[in-house]
């Protein structure tokens, strides 16, 4: 996690670097820091617990000058949040400083080495052993500092992101990755040149972005090219890509926080997602006459990749938490319209269980940020092992979106809140598609079932709609719960994998313990813990085994349970059964979660609010989970 932001060229460092840190706060916000190399080449190392705005403080009537700079906001993981914790970390000479995103696992051992060769330590990071082993390469060799980083990344083992600068050459800005990600920006005619843990700080400077390899070094000189060696010094091509990045989603748009913004975007960004993937047909292909228009879906990866994925005896979902969720939706999507054995896996535990994996397994990896560490390491094991790997992505050039064979982005826009709201429905949605896509080129599925469920899929963005015209009311219902600290959401089949959802948000942002349920499983154990204190979220809706919920629903009932319902509309059964409910459109069961995971959105971000809780920074939690 962490975030790292750094600048060269000719404008003051400083601005560009807080704007950055802000962007990346996301990742993390413990502590921050930034190292600017000043007018009168002076390295000023400024630090503060807490978050960018704290910094920002902290160095008020300070020197901030200079055109040079590095800048981090932290999410712990060696050592506690703490100014001396907090990077930029400093040789020491004092002249090299650097900033790290990733994790040293080898630091104990390096640290004793360089103990022993004199170098003391303030803090308790991994990051600081890194910086001292670099000065003591660029002593040992007499070398420069893009030598002195290359052959101390030789010593080092695990992940990074890193920026370096020498105070002794300010006209250099050296930075290397491995498994960590980063982008460079280059500015106009290379007269400047912007470095971050993704492309939103660069952004609004350029749109020509490099984004580096694993175990590649970029030493970036101001006003001149920009070049990428591996760590053997070879030279490398740095290739540019375009990217351009909507600026008015990286702010809030007038609502108090991201998670709501991002909640409330959910009809657009899916329309979004879905535009240009389902077309309406006219013409018969065999006969070009036109005919009664029908729908269809254009995934481009699936069309390329059909005789990869229709070799596919079996499928692995591989994600994590709310990737992970939407992965169990797409389990019941791929085996309902391709008839493809289906299994979804924790990427943490896939990656570290010897899973069988063979030639003609396909691989599926969804991911938000297309960086979490453990989805990426789960992808590399099953390309060692043959399978083809799909991604399901949102974060565009993306170290995963890279480094799969083939896949889909989710298009819903970037995401900023720590939350995850409509990266969810964007999966869900992605999934759909790919499952009718698939099912078509198998012949598995039912031309009539096609049709019905693309034509309702265009009409989800408006019946979310329905759904956020009810957040007065929602926000009014969850005033109830804000002193509670349990919680159950129960549901079945669709509805499962958005219970456990809805439990995770709530805990997430609220610190309120929840569990999400199979409805039907309460009776083998948790129906214990139901008593008249205990609230239980119920998803009614749109069950094909609509009774059999409702049969678990009264067992709940009968034990006394405080039961807010997620009915859809008209459903008259449990509005008789039960006091609180919030009625949400009528759809098709398969697209059920594309609804029934609004109201729980809703819910916890309100019960999070009167909590008086940071909701787009919920405590210990960053949005990009780049260690393991
Ligand atoms: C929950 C949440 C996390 C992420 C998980 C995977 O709201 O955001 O559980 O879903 O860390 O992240 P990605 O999708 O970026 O791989």
């Amino acid at each position: 996690m962490c975030g790292i932001v750094g600048y060269i060229g000719f404008r003051d460092a400083y601005p560009v670097l807080i704007k950055g840190l802000h962007r990346l706060e996301y990742r993390g916000y413990d502590s921050a820091g930034c190292a600017l190399v000043s007018r009168t080449s002076e390295l000023n190392v400024y630090k503060a617990k807490g978050k960018v705005s704290d910094l920002e403080r902290a160095t008020q009537g300070k020197d901030i000058t200079g055109s040079l700079g590095i800048a981090h906001t932290r999410w712990a993981t060696h050592g506690a949040p703490s100014e001396v914790n907090a990077h930029p970390h400093i040789s020491k000479s004092g002249n090299i400083t650097l900033v790290h995103n990733g994790i040293i696992e080898n630091y104990a051992t390096l640290r004793v080495q360089l103990e022993k060769r004199g170098f003391v330590f303030k803090s308790q990071t991994d990051t600081e052993v890194l910086v001292q082993l670099i000065e003591f390469q660029k002593e040992l060799r007499h070398c420069d500092l893009a030598e002195a980083v290359r052959r101390s990344l030789h010593l080092v083992i695990g992940a990074y992101a890193i920026a370096v600068i020498d105070k002794e050459n300010p006209t250099q800005l050296v930075a290397a990755r491995k498994a960590s990600p980063l982008a460079i920006g280059i500015g106009e005619d290379y007269k400047e040149f912007f470095l971050a843990s993704d492309a939103s700080p660069i952004a609004e400077y350029t749109n020509q972005i490099v984004y580096l390899n694993d175990d590649e070094v970029a030493v970036v000189e101001r006003g001149k090219n920009l070049h990428v060696m591996n760590l053997y010094g070879e030279d490398k091509e740095a290739e540019v890509k375009e990217v351009d990045v909507d600026l008015s989603m990286l702010d809030k748009g007038g609502f108090p926080h991201f998670m709501l913004k991002e909640i409330f975007d959910q009809p657009n960004v899916l329309r979004d997602c879905m535009r240009g993937r389902i077309i309406n047909n006219v013409y018969s292909s065999e006969s070009g006459q036109a005919h009664e228009p029908t729908l269809d879906v254009v995934l481009s990866a699936v069309k390329d990749h059909r005789r990869e994925l229709l070799r596919a005896r079996r499928i692995v979902i591989v994600s994590c938490g709310t990737s992970w969720h939407a992965g169990l939706i797409g389990k019941q999507l791929i085996e309902h319209f391709c008839q493809i054995p289906t299994e979804v896996a924790y990427a943490s535990e896939f990656r570290y269980a010897d899973p069988v994996v063979e030639q003609d397994d396909v691989v599926i990896a969804i991911s938000q940020s297309g960086e979490t560490a453990d989805t990426l390491a789960a992808i590399q094991l099953a390309k060692e092992k043959g399978a083809f790997v799909y991604g399901i992505v949102n974060a565009v050039g993306s170290s995963i979106a890279r480094n799969t064979d083939t896949g889909t982005y989710i298009h819903v826009g970037p995401e900023i809140g720590v939350a995850s709201t409509k990266a969810f429905t964007g999966q869900v949605t992605v999934l759909t598609l790919f499952a009718l896509a698939l099912g078509m080129y198998k012949g598995t599925v039912d031309q009539q079932e096609y049709q019905d469920v693309l034509e309702e899929l265009t009409n989800i963005p408006n019946k979310i709609q329905e759904v956020l015209k009810q957040n007065d009311k929602i926000q009014e219902l969850s005033k109830k719960y804000t002193n509670s600290s349990n919680f159950l959401y129960l549901g079945r089949g669709f509805n499962y994998p958005v219970a456990l959802e809805g439990a995770l948000k709530l805990k997430e942002i609220s610190y309120i313990h929840a569990e999400g349920y199979p409805a039907a499983e309460m009776k083998h154990g948790p129906i214990a813990l139901i008593d008249k204190d205990m609230p239980v979220v119920f998803l009614t809706n749109h069950h094909r085994r609509y009774q059999k919920v409702i049969s678990n629903l009264q067992e709940v009932i009968s034990r006394h349970g405080q039961i807010l319902a997620i009915i859809h509309e008209g459903d008259d059964q449990v509005k008789q059964m039960v006091e609180t409910y919030i009625e949400v459109p009528q759809t098709l069961s398969c697209l059920a979660p594309l609804i029934s995971v609004i109201p729980l959105q809703l819910l916890s971000y309100h019960i999070a609010v009167a909590r008086g809780l940071n909701v787009d920074q919920p405590r210990n939690l960053a949005k990009s989970v780049t260690v393991e």
